[in-house]
This record gives C-alpha cells, structure tokens and sequence, in this order.
C-alpha cells in the first residue's frame, strides 16, 4: 500500500500485490487487510518532509499517526501476527 506520493510504481517489485491508496483511508486500508489476509505486516509509510511537517502538523499527524493507527487496528482486527517497522 502506498499513495504514490513519493514513490513511483516502476520501482515496486512486479511480483507483489500493489494498492494506492492514502493510509488514513480506514475502509480502503481495511478491505485491503480483509482481502490479503497477512500475517506479517512491514509499516513503512510515513510522511517524511520537516518542511512539509511545520508548515502543516495536522497533515502530518494525520498520515504519521492516525494513518499508524489505522494500520495497527487493521492488524488487530485481522489477527496480524507480527508488524514490522514504525520506528523513526
Ligand atoms: N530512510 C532511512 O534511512 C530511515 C531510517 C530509519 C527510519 N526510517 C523511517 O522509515 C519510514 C519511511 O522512511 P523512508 O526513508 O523509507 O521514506 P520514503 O518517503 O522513501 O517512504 C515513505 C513512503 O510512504 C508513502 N506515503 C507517504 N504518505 C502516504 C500516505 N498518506 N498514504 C500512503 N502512502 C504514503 C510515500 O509515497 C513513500 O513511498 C519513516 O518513518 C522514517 O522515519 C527511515
């Protein structure tokens, strides 16, 4: 899952499943969980500009921390067994 905004789709491994998509988009986020049935899940997401981030921390929060959060809910709601990533 990634929403394209700072990658390009030419890089993604042709073997993997890809879906843009915006991380704080709960259902689309869930009903990707719910198709993939993962149990292992690499949270690498993020929006990484500082620029971006002082000039707009609520946009920020919104993909950083509630975009997380909707991750990890995911996860329990899907039985995940593992979760990779978050750190920063
Ligand atoms: N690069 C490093 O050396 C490094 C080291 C330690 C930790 N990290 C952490 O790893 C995480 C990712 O860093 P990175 O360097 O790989 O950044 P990156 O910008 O290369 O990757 C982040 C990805 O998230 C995607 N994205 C951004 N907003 C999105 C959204 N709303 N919905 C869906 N996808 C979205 C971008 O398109 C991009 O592909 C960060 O939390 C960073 O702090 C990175």
């Amino acid at each position: 899952m990634d929403n394209l905004s700072y990658s390009k789709k030419e890089n993604i491994n042709e073997q993997a499943r890809f879906y843009k998509t915006d991380i704080f988009d709960k259902k689309a986020v869930g009903d990707i969980f719910k198709k993939e049935k993962s149990q292992i899940v690499i949270h690498k997401v993020a929006q990484i500009d500082v620029c971006k981030s002082v000039a707009d921390p609520f946009f920020d929060a919104e993909v950083n921390i509630l975009g997380s959060v909707n991750v990890l809910n995911a996860c329990v709601k899907n039985k995940v067994g593992k979760i990779i990533g978050l750190e920063a």
